[in-house]
């Protein structure tokens, strides 16, 4: 790149045409980020790094009825450009879902957005402004990162179960908190009834804007699912719904990703804050994936599938934790996750890089996600996050095996 931040290049000409710079921002990301880009293209790959879901459970033919309905019926909504904030009878609906205990919501409380990724980058829009503190949960979710890399964040890690860990501390100063209290990607950790009890009493405290992000909470394997934060939040001050809980939520695991479908329920104060910043974003969500969504949860379509995907998952993860203790426990710890799509592995051995490793394992044929993307300062190479949602039983275990080979490779290279 020139010196004066513009990109000299040569036309066939060679008469230079300079460009503008792109935002320096984008050139943060690191090299990890390009391998996950090839990986796509290896053939016989073991991909245990993604996030994504196992697609025989999508009801494919009862969703394809409901779109062509849906077109045919409700052409404005479907077809139309629709209202900012979301069809009003799907904010209804989320409200009405959600509405429970102490808990009291309204349509001014939900926002519908093009999935939960939307939600985040609307949060940074609304709220960071350069060098702002982020309290975030630690190690934390890649796409929150990159979501608010723009803005140039500064962090400040939070590890909730921490025994020395204070929320009040934590959350003091800060623009706004990141959590995933149910299955955290990447850690596949629950945050406790009591952490969640004094993170809300903080944010209380502080008037600190409490983010709950909650794609997996409906994917608990194993007990009865703990308590939101929202609702924790809604029984400190009770009537609608005014609290600093910013709850999102999403169908991209609990039905389709491609649906593109989130939701944020909050203070109406915030959801009219975000609704002006998705203004600029995208003007509406999808009006076909919204109408398709209000209509699958009318159906009951989610209650209806979820046994199934619950079973598949639940199966993936006994077959990928029994691959790993017989191939892996020699160089890994982890605990088993309750719920969720991921086990989180720490190296025994501290000279184990796994980025290093990362690479050792792409030539072995597996890829997995290395620590340090989830780190804002990158410098966490101790641990890997792996997927057991999208792969079947015998595959796990060959990517556990092929992982093992790597693992000995790595450690091989510094000795
Ligand atoms: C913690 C977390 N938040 C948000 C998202 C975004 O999901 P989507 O945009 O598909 O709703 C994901 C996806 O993997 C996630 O793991």
């Amino acid at each position: 790149m020139a010196k004066n931040g513009h990109s000299g290049v040569m036309s066939d000409a060679t008469v230079p045409t300079m460009r503008p710079a792109f935002a320096p921002w984008l050139s943060r990301s690191n090299d990890v980020t390009s391998v996950f880009l090839a990986a796509g293209q290896v053939p016989d790959l073991v991909n245990l790094a993604g996030g994504l879901p196992e697609p025989s459970v999508w009801p494919v033919e009862e969703l394809a009825g409901l779109a062509a309905e849906a077109i045919r019926n409700h052409p404005d909504e479907t077809l139309g450009y629709g209202p900012i904030p979301g069809l009003p009878a799907l904010r209804d609906l989320i409200a009405a879902r959600f509405s429970a205990g102490a808990l009291r919501l309204s349509r001014e409380n939900v926002l519908i957005t093009t999935g939960g990724m939307q939600a985040l980058e609307l949060m940074g829009k609304v709220l960071l402004q350069p060098g702002g503190l982020v309290a975030a949960q630690s190690p934390a979710y890649l796409g929150a990162l990159d979501a608010w890399m723009p803005h140039a964040p500064r962090y400040r890690a939070m590890r909730i179960e921490a025994n020395d860990f204070d929320p009040h501390a934590a959350l003091a100063g800060a623009q706004f908190a990141y959590t995933v209290p149910n299955f955290s990607n990447p850690s596949g950790r629950l945050v406790a009834l009591p952490e969640r009890q004094a993170l809300v009493a903080a944010a209380h405290a502080t008037g600190t804007w409490l983010i709950e992000d909650d794609p997996y909470g409906a994917l608990y394997y194993e007990g009865e699912p703990l308590p939101r934060l929202l609702d924790l939040s809604a029984a400190e001050r009770p009537g609608p719904y005014d609290g600093p809980v910013v709850y999102m939520g999403s169908l991209s695991k609990e039905l389709a990703p491609g649906l593109r479908i989130g939701w944020v329920i909050a203070a109406p104060e915030m959801i009219a804050a975000l609704a002006t910043a998705k203004q600029g974003s995208d003007m509406c969500s999808s009006g076909l994936s919204q109408m398709l969504a209000l209509r699958a949860l009318q159906a009951g379509m989610t209650d209806r599938i979820r046994p199934e995907v619950l079973s598949i998952y639940r199966a993936r993860r006994d077959a990928l934790c029994a691959a790993m203790r017989q191939h892996l426990s020699a160089d890994l710890d982890w605990q088993v996750p309750v719920g969720g799509m991921f086990v989180w592995a720490t190296a025994r051995d501290p000279r184990l890089d796994t980025d290093r490793l990362l690479h050792h394992a792409m030539a072995q044929g597996v890829c997995i996600s290395p620590s340090s993307v989830f780190d804002p300062e990158g410098l966490d190479r101790r641990s890997l996050r792996i997927n057991f949602t999208l792969n079947p039983p015998e595959r796990l275990e060959e990517g556990c095996r092929r992982l093992a080979r790597a693992i000995r490779a790595a450690l091989a290279e510094v000795g």
